[in-house]
């Protein structure tokens, strides 16, 4: 690190300097030891955000982010594993119906999800919202369940590259959240970190996703995979629209009740089709096959209940209410609802993504604060998706929770994150791009 002093490399990446693998190294170690301060490490990544990374300074530094914690070892399980992550969204139910379609295929899913952050959900909120579904397993009993049945969803452990829990904590509070590069490594470090032998990114797109603009979206998608080979680990990205919510159900239970339909043979079409192609995507990868092979079976899995059965048996093996999977009507919806209403004649044109999901966090759907609970039986369900037709007075969404003062609040909101026009409007592509 040349002199030694931590301020000098600031002043080289702020003047638009590389840095050395080693100096990254170093930096990632000694701020993960609490012997670099946080103003440093602020300086540092405001450096970050305005200079940018090449390629290899962003995969010595997701390495190191991920070799900060325990790396776990997939290695007993049989086959190659394919993780999936996706950059978030509103309504994404899409790991619920992926990965047993995947597992139904014969390509193990050992999977680390995360909680709801911001208006995004998160899956394993969702899964908890199955009675006694346990989301944290010890890892003898994590590996158990994949070699037993082929898929195993769990929490991320204590451990998993902590530099990242660090940094971002930091770039919360410093402005430097919304940095490609440093979205990509925090990102990555923990994919890399959990293990799989492959990996495919989700990276969504639109009002609804972290990243709005295509541009940005295609850029965070390029450099993860970038990071993934610089990494050894064959990655993959699809970019996917979250231009309106996927599917009708938005909140925890609601959204399980409708992945689980969706494995029945029901299920909108959007989520069957962003889902297909995803496992697709996964299968193809598994089993060293085309993408479209890839897609076949995974049709297959849906078609003939394999992947359905797939979720009975995880929920079983993860000591889940069973009944639940087979008969979704018992989940209930919270007891007070209330509808949006179309103030005029047209098409539902447009939506506010992001607004959709703070509406269903306002009704109980998410966490107000970290130590707030969810009401897992809150949300939303839309009536209408984009480019339908719609009469004044018509409902748009139903809302529900178990708050009555949660429900004015939440739909004042809602009304303004729809737009109806007399025009029909064009309709976004599901499946943007293919990034490898
Ligand atoms: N999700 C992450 O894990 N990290 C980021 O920086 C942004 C979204």
């Amino acid at each position: 690190m040349g002199t030694g002093r931590f301020v000098d490399l600031i002043h080289k990446k702020r003047d638009g300097g590389i840095l050395e693998k080693e100096e990254i190294q170093k930096m990632i170690q000694s701020f993960t030891a609490g012997k670099i301060p946080d103003y440093q490490m602020s300086a540092m990544l405001m450096a970050i955000y305005f200079r940018g990374m090449t390629d290899e300074e962003l995969t010595a530094l997701t390495l190191a982010m991920r070799d900060s914690g325990d790396v776990v070892d997939l290695s007993p399980i049989d086959g190659i594993t394919v993780d999936k992550h996706s950059t978030g969204g509103v309504g994404d139910k899409t790991t619920l119906i992926v990965a047993p379609i995947v597992a139904a295929c014969g390509v193990p899913v050992a999977k680390m999800s995360g909680r709801g952050l911001g208006f995004t959900g998160g899956t394993l909120d969702k899964l908890q919202s199955i009675p006694g579904f346990r989301v944290e397993l010890a890892e003898e009993e994590f590996f158990r369940a994949v070699c037993q049945t082929g898929l195993s969803v769990i929490g991320q452990s204590g451990n998993l590259a902590p530099a990242d829990k660090l940094l971002y904590a930091l770039r919360d509070v410093t402005g430097t959240v919304s940095s490609i590069p440093l979205i990509a490594s925090s990102i990555m470090s923990k994919k890399l970190a959990a293990g799989s032998d492959k990996i495919l990114l989700d990276v969504t797109t639109g009002s609804g996703a972290f990243i709005k603009e295509m541009e940005g979206s295609r850029e965070l998608a390029r450099r993860m995979v970038a990071i993934g080979r610089g990494a050894g680990k064959e990655t993959v990205a699809m970019i996917t629209s979250m231009e309106e919510p996927l599917g009708y159900a938005i909140g925890n239970s609601l959204e399980v009740k409708e992945a689980i339909e969706t494995l029945q043979g029901e299920g909108p079409e959007d989520v069957k089709e962003v889902c297909l192609a995803l496992a697709g995507m996964m299968i193809s990868l598994g089993k060293e096959i085309p993408f479209e092979e890839g897609k076949e079976r995974a049709e297959r899995a849906l078609q003939q209940k394999a992947a359905y059965e797939k979720l009975k048996e995880m929920t079983a093996c993860q000591g889940g209410d069973v009944r639940y999977i087979e008969n979704p009507k018992l989940f209930r919806r919270a007891g007070i609802s209330g509808c949006v209403l179309a103030p005029e004649d047209g098409y539902l044109a447009k939506t506010n993504t992001e607004g959709i999901g703070v509406a269903a966090g306002l009704l109980g759907a998410g966490r107000e604060t970290k130590e707030s609970s969810i009401d897992f039986g809150a949300g939303i369900y839309m009536k209408k998706k984009l480019g339908d037709k719609v009469k004044k007075g018509e409902a748009l969404a139903e809302l529900f929770t178990s708050q009555e003062s949660r429900l004015e609040k939440a739909a004042r909101y809602m009304e303004n994150c729809m737009e109806i026009r007399k025009q029909k409007p064009g309709m976004p592509k599901l499946i943007v791009d293919i990034i490898r």
